[in-house]
């Protein structure tokens, strides 16, 4: 009696191998849903490599702000429509919400936390601090981005071009003012020209202001 049942047991744990065996060489059955895959991935960003494993779900501001922690690049509207989520991938600035993580792979990513130098703020960075051009700053970190690769692909962009470019980006405070205000600031510390021009009147021969 007790052999019958061991025997029965081994049949049935045999049955069971078999048909998980069969089942892993044929698939799923169509129609079943399959767990979602994760992918080992490398990240650029700000400089440094980093390996992480997402899935293929997962979005370059999931990835950012939640494996990666940097908590610059933030979620708005999580539909490409407010540039909250604004990160720079090969000097583009892109809506991180719509961009999948795995499409990012060996691409150069910038986010705020990578713009400072040596403890310097970036120019832009400075100009929005010396204009105040924020309130509660949530869309901030999108707005310094989008403005560095403004100021990168128009070389002395006029206001209607700042306002143009800069049209992705929402402001839920309206600081729109003082925003383009620290954009200007920011395009004329970047032309010796103009910041020579805004800061010196002109002198005469004898150097005595006009
Ligand atoms: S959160 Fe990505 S555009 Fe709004
Ligand atoms: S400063 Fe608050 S959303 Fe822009």
């Amino acid at each position: 009696m007790g052999m019958e049942r061991a025997d029965r047991a081994t049949k049935k744990t045999k049955g069971t191998e078999a048909a998980v065996t069969s089942e892993i060489v044929a698939g799923p059955p169509i129609g079943a849903e399959s767990p979602p895959t994760e992918l080992a991935i490398t990240l650029r960003v700000n400089g440094a490599e980093h390996q992480v494993r997402v899935l293929p779900g997962h979005t370059l501001l999931d990835v950012l702000r939640n494996k990666l922690k940097l908590r610059s690049v933030r979620e708005g509207c999580g539909i490409g429509m407010c540039g909250a989520c604004t990160v720079l991938v090969e000097g583009e600035p892109i809506s991180s919400c719509l961009q999948l993580a795995w499409m990012a792979q060996s691409r150069e990513i910038t986010t705020v936390e990578g713009l400072s130098q040596d403890g310097q703020l970036h120019p832009v960075q400075q100009a929005f601090l010396d204009k105040t051009a924020f309130q509660c700053s949530y869309c901030t970190p999108g707005f310094v981005l989008a403005t560095v690769s403004l100021l990168t692909s128009i070389e002395d962009p006029s206001t209607e071009q700042i306002k143009d470019y800069l049209a992705g980006n929402l402001c839920r405070c309206g600081s729109y003012v003082k925003i383009v205000d620290a954009v200007l600031a920011a395009r004329d510390q970047g032309n010796p020209r103009k910041r020579h021009s805004s800061t010196a009147s002109p002198v005469d021969e004898r150097g005595v202001h006009l």
